[in-house]
């Protein structure tokens, strides 16, 4: 019997989280959305008593807060496992390269804020909301869901210069996660950067500049994998996330690795 809150449930692989783990009735499921009322939602929770669908927006301190007391509310004060999935990104920019970025205070900012404020400072409240939870759990997980792209080694390889704000923020978050593991060891707490592989999580028909833009993605990840096909679908990287996510430890703490559960097979 193990508890589980997942931020960014909404859809994508949040959503898939909470599918496959609400799909065991023994687990207790906590799906924070901004939106509790949206119909894919409703409908999961309908279905599985064990998923309880929770109000949160990470990047509000209150209502993350309060998302954590809701939670606590319905576990008796405890909690196994948390989740933070949540990730925003300004789409406009997100094929610039570092020297297009404009010397405009303002733009920068409306450039990273978005990836910043879920990544870094939403991280860094849902963890230390839901700590006095995960303290009082049995398997004292907490897991940020990252992503390949901060890794230099594989910029490097690959080539990938854009997507400059979402990678610079996960590259934060997994600093972020390496000082909590160093920060809870002493309690007994593994804090991991978990990277979901290349996910399909686009919803309805891709349209023509997103499968252009994918194209170009895989010829740049062939050069770390030349076997790589393209993108894999949610239930194979949640699949593989959760194997990864039951064999944290202490050793594995505080690392980034991929839903492969190494730091060479990233897609
Ligand atoms: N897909 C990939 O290939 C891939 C690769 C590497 C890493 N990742 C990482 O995996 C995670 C999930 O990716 P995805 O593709 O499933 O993303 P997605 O489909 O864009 O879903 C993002 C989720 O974050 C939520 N969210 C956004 N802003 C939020 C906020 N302020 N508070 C709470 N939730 C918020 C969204 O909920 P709303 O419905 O409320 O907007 C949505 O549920 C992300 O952290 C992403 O960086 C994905």
């Amino acid at each position: 019997m193990s508890s589980y809150a997942i931020t960014g449930a909404s859809k994508g692989i949040g959503r898939e989280f909470v599918r496959q783990l609400a799909a065991d009735s023994a687990n207790t499921v906590l799906a924070i959305v901004r939106d509790p009322n949206s119909s894919a939602m409703s409908e999961l929770a309908s279905n599985h008593p064990n998923l309880h669908v929770i109000k949160g927006d990470v990047t509000d301190p209150k209502s993350i807060l309060e998302a954590a007391s809701a939670a606590c509310t319905i576990t008796g004060g405890k909690l196994d496992v948390l989740i933070h999935n949540s990730n925003a990104v300004d789409m406009a920019t997100m094929p610039s390269n570092p020297t297009q970025f404009p010397f405009d205070a303002e733009a920068i900012k409306a450039m990273f804020d978005p990836s910043f404020n879920t990544a870094i400072y939403g991280g860094l409240w849902t963890t230390n909301a839901f700590l006095p939870l995960i303290e009082k759990g049995i398997q004292k997980k907490i897991v940020h869901i990252s992503t390949a792209m901060a890794d230099i080694d594989l910029i490097k390889k690959t080539g990938v210069s854009y997507a400059v704000a979402y990678s610079v923020a996960k590259a934060g978050m997994n600093v972020q996660v390496a000082k909590y593991a160093a920060e809870l060891a002493p309690k007994g707490i593994k804090v991991l950067a978990l990277s979901p592989g290349w996910v399909n999580t686009w919803e309805g028909e891709k349209p023509p500049q997103v499968v252009e833009a994918n194209k170009v993605m895989l010829k740049q990840f062939q050069a770390a994998d030349p076997e790589l096909k393209g993108q894999i679908q949610p239930e194979e990287s949640v699949r593989k996330c959760l194997e990864v996510i039951e064999r944290l430890d202490s050793e594995t703490s505080g690392l980034l690795i991929s839903h492969n559960g190494d730091r060479a097979r990233w897609t």
